[in-house]
């Protein structure tokens, strides 16, 4: 008999033990469990073909299938080569209900140490809807998906696909092919596909760069909410999942003290605040790179030393990049470190250390330690660590961030998804954040679980501040 749905993971035998850490997960992720006992009933996602890209973790897991509970139909996959946790995406197969030998859980596309082929082969699937045109809505991690449709329709369009060209990253020659083979099978998938769509909710600082990109071009296609500038999305997660999960990544690839060494956090935005936490608390000293006065201010105040790469770069022992920018540690850089320096980002994106640059250094040797871990080793006899290829480090090194603090950012786009499926007259094509009323309520449901106690206005109290007594307490512009 053939399988009940498509997918593609790497084994469905690990589906138990992911079933297990889902359970664990599900107690740490209150957010979540509280919209699944609050819309059980009415199912307001009922009708609803979601697609996602966002790391296969046990978070995204219960993500999954708390979108299935609210009535959902789901296919996924990751958006990034090394982030997948093979059990999780296992369990999501099977579901709850089902069984390895007969799956009743959700498609999903995605494994661990993915080629790039593959990465946008299974973003392609994960959009693909067997008889139907597309997704009514997708939920964003970095705007793969989304560029995929734009570009898609974009050529589409134009009536061709444009050539790859010598500037082109890798990565962005694969998705051209992809596009070339899918608009030559059929023209119109694209096209169509962005006419159904109802929305897309983004997780992260670099897709919402790219969403306002395209709503300030013109050429945004459908509603998008940005999930990530939600207080309790960017001001927990970028900075106290950041906390956890990068000294977690380096421990897990090298297990080098952390303590008395030298450590340069470039950027100090949500993300670079949480990795200069994170080092100082094992007793590193942090030096802080920033290009915005303000946020090198505030590092300054923080009690980190700013400096210019260049003037720290033969001192420190881990470099980590936090800026969502590009070229922020070249080759040169690298081979001015010290033997043994650990290198690694954790934005978004693998270009913010020049690793092509560093594959084509003359004579440079790449030694795997194990996956996922490389010494490079220049012809002079010193090396630097690369810890997953220049990727995330916290998901491609460790597990990401954990369950509580997937919580208050995963809330916040099951919230986005019900917004933009069940209001589609409401959203023009623009960028929309959550209205603050909800990112409170997320606020209090974690500090519930947590045991916390809220002070509550008085009458006389909330008169005086000309505030509501049950929020919200902030004006739009005020920046916690
Ligand atoms: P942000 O915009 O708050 O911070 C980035 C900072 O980098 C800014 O302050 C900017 O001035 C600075 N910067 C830019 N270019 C620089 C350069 N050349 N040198 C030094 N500093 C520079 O963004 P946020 O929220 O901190 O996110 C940073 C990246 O991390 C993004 O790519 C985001 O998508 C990603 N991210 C990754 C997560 C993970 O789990 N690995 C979680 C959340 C975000």
């Amino acid at each position: 008999a053939g399988q009940p749905f498509d997918y593609r993971v790497a084994d469905l035998g690990l589906a138990e033990f992911g079933r297990k850490e889902i359970r664990l997960a599900e107690q740490e992720m209150p957010g979540l469990m509280v919209l699944r006992d609050e819309f059980r009933d009415t199912r307001p996602l009922h009708g609803a073909r979601i697609s996602g890209s966002l790391h296969m973790t046990v978070q995204t897991a219960v993500l999954i299938e708390t979108l299935v509970a609210l009535g959902a139909e789901v296919r996924w996959a990751s958006c990034n080569i090394f982030s997948t946790q093979d059990h999780a995406a296992a369990a999501v197969v099977v579901g709850p209900e089902g069984t390895v030998d007969e799956p009743r859980g959700v498609p999903v596309f995605a494994w661990k140490g993915e080629t790039l082929q593959e990465y946008w082969w299974c973003t392609e699937q994960m959009l693909t809807w067997p008889g139907a045109t597309g997704p009514t809505t997708i939920v964003d991690d970095g705007g793969d998906a989304t560029l995929l449709v734009h570009l898609g329709a974009e050529y589409a369009r134009a009536g061709a696909v444009p050539a790859t060209s010598p500037e082109d990253s890798e990565e962005f020659g694969v998705l051209l092919d992809v596009l070339r083979r899918s608009i030559a099978e059929r023209p119109d998938t694209w096209t169509t596909m962005a006419d159904g769509i109802r929305g897309v909710t983004e997780e992260t600082t670099t897709g919402v760069h790219r969403l306002y990109d395209l709503e300030r071009s013109g050429r945004l296609l459908f509603p998008a909410i940005n999930v990530n500038d939600s207080v309790t999305k960017s001001k927990f997660d970028n900075r106290y999942g950041i906390r956890h999960s990068l000294i977690d990544g380096i421990n897990r690839a090298t297990d080098v003290l952390i303590g008395g060494k030298v450590a340069v956090v470039c950027g100090y935005g949500d993300v670079g605040k949480g990795c200069a936490e994170s080092l100082r608390g094992q007793g590193a000293r942090v030096v802080v790179t920033e290009i915005d006065p303000i946020c090198a201010l505030q590092a300054v105040m923080d009690g980190y030393q700013v400096a210019r790469l260049e003037d720290v770069v033969e001192q420190a022992d881990i470099f980590v990049t936090a800026t969502g920018s590009r070229d922020v540690i070249t080759a040169d850089h690298m081979a001015r470190m010290r033997h043994q320096a650990i290198v690694c980002n954790i934005g978004h994106f693998d270009n913010e250390i020049d690793v092509a640059g560093l594959t084509a250094v003359p004579g440079i040797v790449r030694d795997q330690v194990k996956p996922q871990v490389d010494e490079w080793r220049f012809p002079d006899g010193h090396s630097v660590i690369l810890l997953s290829e220049g990727r995330l480090v916290n998901l491609g090194n460790a597990t990401g961030h954990p369950s509580f603090v997937m919580s208050t950012s995963f809330a916040n786009q099951v919230l986005a998804q019900i917004e933009v499926f069940t209001k589609p007259d409401q959203y023009q094509r623009r960028v929309y954040t959550l209205p603050k009323q909800l990112d409170e309520r997320i606020a209090r449901v974690h500090l519930e679980a947590l045991g916390a106690r809220l002070t509550t206005l008085t009458k006389s109290q909330a008169d005086y501040l000309n505030l509501p007594v049950d929020g919200p307490y902030k004006p739009d512009h005020y920046r916690y």
